[in-house]
C-alpha cells in the first residue's frame, strides 16, 4: 500500500470525471481531478456550491462511478468494479456522514449503531458492545437507549457518525456534516470527529462550504468548477485566504474553539 516515497495513501483518486446527464445536457461535474489521501489525515474539500464536492465524495465512497480515471482506496482498485463488490466495499473501508443524520426512528441509539454489525455479519466485534463503546467515544455514554427524536441535532449526528465507524472502516467521508447545526452543536460534531481520528487512526474527509470548519482541518482541496482550483484560477486563493486568517485567529486565542474534551 505505500508508493515508493513510502507514503501509505488511503484514497488514490486519479484524474477522475463525471459527466452527468440531464436530459439532453451533459454536466460536467469533475473535470479531472487527482487527490491522493494519506491515512490519518484530517483533511477538507471546499468550494462554492455545484463545484462537484458531493459529485467527487461520492466516487471516492464507491457510491457513485467515474466516467473516466481511476481511484484506488485502501490500496485496492474500485474503478470497475460491479455494485456487488463496490457494496463490499463500502461496507468494510467506508463510513459515511451526511447532513441529514437518517437515523432509524424506532431504533435506540444503541440499536441504531448495531444494525450495521449485525448486516455485516462482522465477527470482529460484538454489535452492542462495540455500540456502547463508540457512543462513550463520541459522548454519548448517558444517551445509549435515546431514540433519534429524543437527542439534539449534534447528539443525533454523533449517533450517525459512532454508526458510520461501526465496523471500524479505515475512511470516514463526511458531506456537510455540520450542514443542519447551530455553531455549538457544529464544535461538538467538529470535536468528535477530531477525537475519532487521534483515537482510532481513522482517516477522516470533511465536506464543507463552512470557512469556520475548514479552518481547523490539516488540509484542504479547493474545488472550482469541478476541477481542483490551485490548478485553475484565483477565485480559490481568496476562499484558501479567509480559512488561513480564521486558522491565525484560532492559533493566536482570538477566535475561541471548545478546547476542552467532549466528554
Ligand atoms: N444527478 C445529477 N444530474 C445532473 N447534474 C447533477 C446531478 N447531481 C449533481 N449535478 C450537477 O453537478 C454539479 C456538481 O454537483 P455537486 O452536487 O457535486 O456540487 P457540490 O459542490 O456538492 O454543491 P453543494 O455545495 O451545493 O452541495 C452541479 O452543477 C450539479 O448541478
Ligand atoms: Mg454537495
Amino acid at each position: 500500500m505505500a508508493d515508493q516515497n513510502g507514503n501509505n495513501y488511503v484514497v488514490q483518486a486519479d484524474t477522475l470525471r463525471k459527466d452527468l446527464k440531464l436530459g439532453e445536457v451533459v454536466v460536467h461535474a469533475v473535470r479531472g481531478v487527482t487527490m491522493h489521501v494519506k491515512r490519518g489525515e484530517f483533511m477538507g474539500i471546499i468550494g462554492p456550491s455545484g463545484s462537484g464536492k458531493s459529485t467527487l465524495l461520492g466516487m471516492i465512497g464507491g457510491l457513485d462511478t467515474p466516467t473516466s480515471g481511476t481511484i484506488h482506496i485502501d490500496g485496492q482498485n474500485i474503478t470497475n468494479l460491479d455494485e456487488r463488490a463496490l457494496t463490499r466495499v463500502r461496507n468494510e473501508k467506508i463510513g459515511f456522514v451526511f447532513q441529514f443524520f437518517n437515523l432509524i426512528p424506532t431504533l435506540t441509539a444503541v440499536e441504531n449503531i448495531a444494525l450495521p454489525i449485525q448486516f455485516a455479519h462482522n465477527r470482529k466485534f460484538s454489535p452492542t458492545k462495540r455500540a456502547k463503546e463508540l457512543l462513550d467515544l463520541l459522548g454519548l455514554g448517558d444517551r445509549m437507549h435515546h431514540r433519534p427524536s429524543q437527542l439534539s441535532g449534534g447528539e443525533q449526528q454523533r449517533v450517525a457518525m459512532a454508526r458510520a465507524l461501526a465496523n471500524d472502516p479505515p475512511l470516514l467521508l463526511c458531506d456537510e456534516p455540520t450542514g443542519n447545526l447551530d455553531t455549538f452543536s457544529s464544535e461538538m460534531v467538529m470535536s468528535a470527529l477530531r477525537e475519532v481520528q487521534q483515537q482510532t487512526g481513522t482517516t477522516v474527509i470533511i465536506v464543507t462550504h463552512d470557512m469556520d470548519i475548514a479552518s481547523q482541518l490539516e488540509r484542504l482541496v479547493s474545488l472550482v468548477d469541478g476541477r481542483v482550483a490551485e490548478d485553475v484560477d484565483a477565485r480559490s486563493s481568496a476562499q484558501l485566504a479567509a480559512v488561513e486568517m480564521l486558522r491565525d485567529k484560532r492559533t493566536t486565542g482570538e477566535l475561541s474553539i471548545m478546547q476542552s474534551r467532549i466528554r
